[in-house]
């Protein structure tokens, strides 16, 4: 077993292909046995700056069922408003700094996780980004968090990544796949949506089919591309396990013969931070993108994947979703036994 015992968990890259595998193999030993390690008396933190069911329920229900225990909390709401700023002058909204924060927390958890996204909306107004995405990519808060902290943090979802889906989504993989995943292809679409989404989640997604070694095809029309330096690391995790990436708006070409097609809406690059020129442009092509019956008859009998929450009869038809080939329930189950599975690794060793 590979010892990852006090490392912090900000992204799949800071860990080699071989120590990702090994914590979705032990996730699936665990779901097989249908039995968790134990953490007694060990406490996850978790803060949440956006709204969230799996991720939340999910880390809960592991720490529980491993006889630990763990705490949400919701700045602004439940907590003072946190400052992450070296320098800062704290006379505006914010009460705490992590550099007082994350010392704390630590001394009482034995890891903590972040939620912590600028582009999460709940209601349908936009999203107001302030600054551009090559600023939010780099995640300042849970940096700085990870930085100050004395135990392993955990990236519950930032701006550029969602690492604990990305090994929910290869578990199911591994699961539900007729054989070995290597080589299969793997169809990672844009959908649309009426407001817009980050990239954390496809940039995950991605990067975890890449783990597998599957022949990787990103689908998207012109001007939404993912960042480049993640499709530039996918590649490179693929290509080392033998499989390939390619990134194309032909759905024709995509579709066909594909073993799994992954849903996803995602804001524009190109547009951040000026959604109404990415509005405009996508509303024109809403409906050529939904997943439907006719697209998925292209392919190798596909699985169907979303991260969930799903919009249906926009993203994907009712159809698809609720045919035999949706795991859309199997890769939400498998968020448990993956945190269960990362958790033990992080904090027990
Ligand atoms: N997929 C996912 O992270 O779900 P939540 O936003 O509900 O946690």
């Amino acid at each position: 077993m590979i010892d990852l015992k006090g490392r912090h968990f900000l992204s799949t890259l800071d860990f080699s292909v071989e120590e990702i595998r090994s914590i979705v193999d032990l996730a699936l030993r665990m779901k097989g046995d249908q039995t968790m390690g134990m953490l007694p008396g060990r406490v996850f933190g978790m803060i949440f700056f956006n709204p969230s069911v799996r991720t939340r329920v999910s880390s809960e229900s592991a720490m529980a069922r491993m006889g630990g225990h763990a705490i949400a909390l919701h700045p602004g709401r439940d907590t003072w408003n946190f400052e992450h700023r070296e320098g800062i002058v704290m006379d505006g909204n914010t009460q705490e700094h992590v550099k007082e924060l994350a010392p704390v927390l630590s001394s009482m958890c034995d890891a903590v996780g972040i939620r912590k996204s600028e582009l999460v909306t709940t209601g349908l107004s936009k999203a107001e980004v302030t600054t551009s995405y090559d600023d939010l990519k780099q995640d300042a808060f849970i940096h700085a968090f990870a930085k100050h902290s004395r135990k392993p943090v955990v990236n519950l979802e930032s701006n550029s990544s969602h690492p604990l889906q990305g090994l929910a989504d290869m578990a199911a993989m591994v699961e539900k796949l007729d054989g070995p995943p290597k080589g299969k292809k793997y169809v990672l679409t844009w959908a649309y949506h009426p407001k817009p989404l980050p990239v954390a989640t496809p940039h995950s997604q991605l990067l975890a089919a890449a783990d597998l070694g599957m022949d990787v095809t990103i689908l998207r029309p012109d001007g939404w591309d993912l960042a480049p330096e993640m499709v530039e690391a996918a590649r490179g995790r693929t290509e080392s396990q033998g499989g390939s990436l390619t990134v194309t708006a032909d759905q024709e070409a995509a579709y066909s013969g594909a073993d799994v097609v992954c849903a996803k809406a995602w804001g524009s690059l190109d547009h951040y931070g000026r959604f109404d020129e990415e509005s405009a442009a996508k509303d024109a092509i809403r409906a050529d993108w939904t997943v439907d019956e006719a697209k998925m008859a292209r392919t190798n009998d596909a699985l169907f994947m979303h991260c969930l929450p799903v919009r249906r009869g926009i993203v994907v038809t009712d159809g698809v979703i609720d045919s035999r080939n949706s795991i859309v329930t199997t890769e939400a189950e498998n968020r448990l036994w993956t945190v269960a599975a990362l958790l033990q690794c992080l904090i027990a060793g």
